[in-house]
């Protein structure tokens, strides 16, 4: 039976290196053809390991780098040389190795604490409205950039502070319901057997912040067959025994 996501476009791939490839071809297209119709592409990087592989592919590809915008789905309140910081390891993987100019990618300023970051980087995000792509994971609770389960998600800001977050580090910024949906494409990337718990909660109707967000940005999901619920019960690692 087909994975069915409410709202959703779901896509099944044979595994996570797949799902990157997938990813980096998606962003490739719809940068060119932002470009083409508007001069300039607005897109919005998943933090977390997942996206880690599609971004060192992008690495090496051929773009027209110079009219590329780069925006953060959430960020850790970490300094900003810290390991740990979304910013730090997008810019790694991918955004020190090509040619964006500087002024336009723009890391969310969560050195200087939840509130002070999210206050600065709301107007960042109101005048790149709406994005062109966003880029989005999934964690093992169903969360996405840094908007969690049983946290209230405010209706009207763009950008929120974040605190008593369940994944490290507690104090965090994210952008907000109300700006990741206003985007022209929108794409959730989620891989491996620890994701299909939440993948199951998804399926069954359960209203997690991954799922209302990917449902309001009729979003495109990608995921790995290690990641597919309806295998639930067969042994991820049968070699295991
Ligand atoms: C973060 C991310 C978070 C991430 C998920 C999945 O800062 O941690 O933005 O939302 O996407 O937790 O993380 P993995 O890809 O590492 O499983």
């Amino acid at each position: 039976m087909p994975m069915q996501l409410t709202g959703v476009e779901v896509r099944v791939l044979p595994d996570a290196d797949a799902v990157a490839a997938a990813t980096a071809e998606i962003v490739l297209s719809a940068a060119a053809e932002a470009i083409a119709a508007r001069g300039a592409f607005r897109l919005v990087v998943a933090g977390g390991t997942t996206p880690m592989a599609a971004y060192r592919l992008l690495a090496d590809a051929e773009a027209d780098w110079a009219h590329w915008h780069i925006y953060h789905g959430d960020e850790r309140c970490l300094p900003v040389a810290d390991a740990d910081r979304n910013s730090r390891a997008t810019d790694e993987a991918w955004l020190s190795r090509v040619p964006i100019p500087s002024e336009q990618v723009h890391p969310i300023p969560a050195e200087q604490g939840a509130e002070d970051a999210a206050a600065a980087y709301e107007p960042v995000v109101a005048a790149a409205l709406p994005f062109d792509l966003v880029l989005l994971g999934m964690g093992e609770d169903g969360h996405t950039a840094s908007l969690f389960p049983g946290h209230e998600i405010l209706p009207g800001p763009l950008v929120m502070a974040v605190h008593d977050s369940p994944k490290p580090p507690p104090d965090r910024v994210s952008l907000t319901p109300s700006a990741l949906c206003r985007t022209r494409q929108m794409v959730v990337m989620v891989t491996g057997a620890a994701k299909r718990p939440a993948l199951a909660r998804w399926q069954a109707g359960e209203g997690l912040p991954v799922a209302r967000v990917a449902a309001g940005g009729s979003a495109l999901v990608l995921l790995d067959q290690a990641a597919m619920p309806d295998t639930a019960g067969e042994d991820p690692d049968p070699e295991r025994g």
